[in-house]
């Protein structure tokens, strides 16, 4: 891995915030924030992950064990302690999630300001990241909000059949009212498909329909079906680093130029 310093592209950036989101199960939110941001620290940025999800998938993924952790995102969201508290240092640094952020959103439900709680973490830590990918649970929730608010751009990871589709209309409606009341600005950065078979004319049908209906906002990368995203997270690794030469890490890779390309828009 490439080592960040100060002739590294990211020097003079400000840090730029990427939410993950897709309030559909399953469709590759945590493999995709995982593998993006290692393919972003690979290219000497300064990156940190952010787990918003109470099951821990992201922090488990960097072979952490969430119920060892002293403190949580839960003591970042809501009693305020400093986001730095709750990094590892992983692959990535990784702001860590347990199951006791499930009952975040209903310690937050009464706090002035309870939407912006993630944002104000930020904050602190501004100066010491290019980039934060945030990962978030399979709902439209308080957690979801939060990241939303703290986010510039939205990757929308979708599993490319029917069904999916529909959840996108929602979460764009979401995504309107955080613009009207949180965040003027963000923004869907792109949608992903992933899990993709290409042997299959379903897939194909589906994505053709994605592209009907978002244009050039579905990316160009595409994320394949194959086997080693669920043999990575087992050893604690992203696919980069346990298959790096394979087609999953080349896809991640690409994805990551795609991204960095439109940034620079
Ligand atoms: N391209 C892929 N090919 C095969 N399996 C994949 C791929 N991407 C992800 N998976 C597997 O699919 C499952 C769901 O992926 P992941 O956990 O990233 O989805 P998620 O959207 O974060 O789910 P949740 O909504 O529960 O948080 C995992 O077991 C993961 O290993
Ligand atoms: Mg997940």
């Amino acid at each position: 891995m490439q080592l960040p310093d100060a002739t590294a592209p990211s020097a003079t950036q400000t840090l730029k915030v990427i939410a993950l989101a897709n309030q559909k199960g399953g469709v590759a939110k945590t493999t995709t924030t995982l593998n993006l941001a290692v393919a972003f620290a690979e290219e000497g940025h300064r990156v940190l992950c952010i787990d918003m999800d109470p099951q821990g998938n992201l922090t488990m993924s960097q072979g952490i064990d969430p119920d060892t952790l002293e403190r949580s995102m839960y003591d970042v969201l809501v009693h305020h302690v400093p986001i730095r508290e709750v990094i590892q240092k992983r692959e990535v640094d990784v702001a860590c999630a347990s199951i006791d952020l499930a009952g975040a959103e209903i310690a937050m439900s009464t706090m002035i300001g309870r939407e912006r709680s993630l944002q104000k973490a930020l904050k602190d830590i501004e100066g010491d990241y290019d980039f934060a990918f945030i990962d978030t649970p399979p709902s439209l929730g308080l957690l979801t909000i939060n990241a939303l608010t703290a986010a510039h751009k939205v990757i929308v990871p979708v599993q490319c059949e029917y069904l999916s589709m529909r959840g996108l209309i929602q979460l764009q409606n979401t995504l309107a009212m955080i613009r009207e009341n949180l965040n003027p600005n963000v923004d869907i950065e792109g949608i992903l498909p992933t899990l993709v078979d290409t042997r299959t004319l379903h897939a194909k049908e589906a994505i053709e329909l994605l592209e009907e209906n978002f244009g050039d906002r579905v990316f160009a990368s595409r994320i394949r079906k194959t086997i080693r995203f669920a043999e990575a997270p087992v050893k604690g690794m992203s696919v980069l680093k346990y298959d790096p030469d394979g087609v999953a890490a080349h896809s991640y890779r690409q994805l990551a130029k795609e991204v960095l390309s439109n940034a620079n828009r």
